[in-house]
């Protein structure tokens, strides 16, 4: 196990009556809120109401970003920073899923930059400061809630691109799992989906002695698969939800990569995909892992992936390790098929045409090839590529 740090400072505020403390988080930093959100979800919740009538009885003054997309674009950064600072305001507010929080990660760190957010992005400019961030979570997929990640679309370059800072860490956020009673069974899948990814693209390294975070992972990953259905089924289903919501922060977080070196091969080979065809993140996800898996089966990783396979699927050893990783692999596809998850890129309208240029630039954004369980280069990507199809 490798020396690591490890904080995370996000104060949290989970279940069913915790919006009351908002303006009490939110007066901590100032009286002025940029309130961010996305195309309307919040306000067939009643939520966007609720927070309305919070802040107004409380004395905050608000302005508002709405219309922030799924695969949140740069341009709808650009926007909040202007109104931001036409407001002069004192904390970011993102009330949504990942696309939100991420856009006002990008909004917060913006504000105090004077060049186009996208230079963030990119890496050209250094983030040094941000405004505070608050955040209300209504769908559980990204971990955004609580880590320092963020990813935006840029459709003109296309590009989908994370970047991350410190200081867009959330100051608070309030975790209510009804509010992800009405996600539809898409969204549902596709989050359940990202929430596992997350924890496999943490949990697939080599003889790194991370014994107890292994066994956190496959905790998660045990969860998802206890839970997933039932969110599908019921929609309504509290422990459903709240445990995929919980799931979801702590996935991502940066307990899972404690005392590890991690990769994340899948994410940045799924990017390529949201960034040419606006694809929803969780569901590329899930189409391309088991047979990125299947890729990367070789002696040095089939044990792991067998130990996956017993720990998380219960599939009994049968002392072939090639098998048993094998079987492992289509228990976790049949849980994507139960989950309704599309099996190919084709079911997406994705054929052949980028498939090239999209693996060399995972590779570029990535720097060059990714090493990670087993190192990866454009002609493996490509190949995933072509057995996801
Ligand atoms: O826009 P609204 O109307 O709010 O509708 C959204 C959107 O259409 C809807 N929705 C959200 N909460 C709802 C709801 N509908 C009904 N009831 C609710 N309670 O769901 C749709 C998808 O929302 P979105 O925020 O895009 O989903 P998600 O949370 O999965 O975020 C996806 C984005 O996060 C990035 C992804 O790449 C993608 O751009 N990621 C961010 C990460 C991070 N910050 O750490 C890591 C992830 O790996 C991921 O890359
Ligand atoms: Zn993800």
């Amino acid at each position: 196990m490798k020396d690591f740090i490890f904080e995370v400072g996000t104060k949290i505020l989970f279940g069913e009556d915790q919006l009351k403390h908002l303006p009490k988080e939110i007066k901590k930093y100032g009286n002025s809120v940029l309130f961010c959100y996305g195309g309307g979800s919040i306000k067939k919740l009643g939520l966007y109401d609720d927070v309305v009538k919070l802040l107004e009885e409380n004395g905050i003054a608000y302005s508002e970003l709405s219309g922030i997309e799924p695969n949140p674009r740069v341009e709808s950064a650009i926007d909040g920073i202007r109104i931001a600072r036409e407001n002069k305001v004192d904390l970011v507010l993102a009330v949504g899923g990942g696309s939100v929080i991420d856009c006002a990660k990008l909004i917060a760190a913006g504000y105090y930059v004077d060049e186009n957010p996208w230079d963030i992005v990119v890496g050209k400019v250094k983030v040094e400061k941000a405004l505070p961030l608050g955040t209300i979570l209504t769908l559980a997929a990204t971990g955004s809630e609580m880590d320092t990640d963020s990813v935006i679309t840029n459709l003109e370059t296309k590009q989908k691109l994370g970047w991350g800072s410190k200081h867009v860490l959330p100051k608070f956020s309030i975790m209510n799992p009804v509010y992800t009673y009405s996600v539809n069974k898409h969204h549902t899948a596709a989050g359940v989906a990202d929430i596992m990814s997350h924890t496999m693209e943490n949990y697939f390294s080599l003889n790194d002695g991370c014994y107890l975070v292994d066994r956190l992972a496959e905790g998660i990953l045990k969860t998802c698969i206890k839970y997933g259905p039932v969110a599908l089924e019921s929609p309504e289903d509290f422990d459903a939800r709240a445990n995929i919501m919980w799931a979801n922060s702590w996935a991502i977080n940066g307990l899972l990569k404690t005392g590890k070196d991690t990769s994340w091969s899948v994410h940045a080979i799924e990017h390529e995909l949201s960034a040419f065809y606006d694809i929803t993140h969780g569901t590329g996800l899930a189409i391309l892992t088991p047979n990125w898996l299947r890729h990367v089966l070789n002696e040095h990783t089939a044990n792991k992936i067998a130990i996956f396979g017993k720990n998380v699927f219960g599939i009994e050893p049968s002392g072939d390790k090639f098998a048993d990783a094998n079987k492992a692999i289509d228990a976790l596809r049949e849980f994507f098929d139960k989950m309704g998850i599309p099996k190919g890129l084709r079911d997406l309208g994705i054929g052949e045409e980028h498939l090239e240029e999209m693996a060399e630039l995972t590779i570029k954004h990535k720097g060059g090839p990714i090493d990670g369980f087993i190192t990866i280069d454009v002609e493996d990507v490509l190949e995933i590529y072509k057995m996801s199809l």
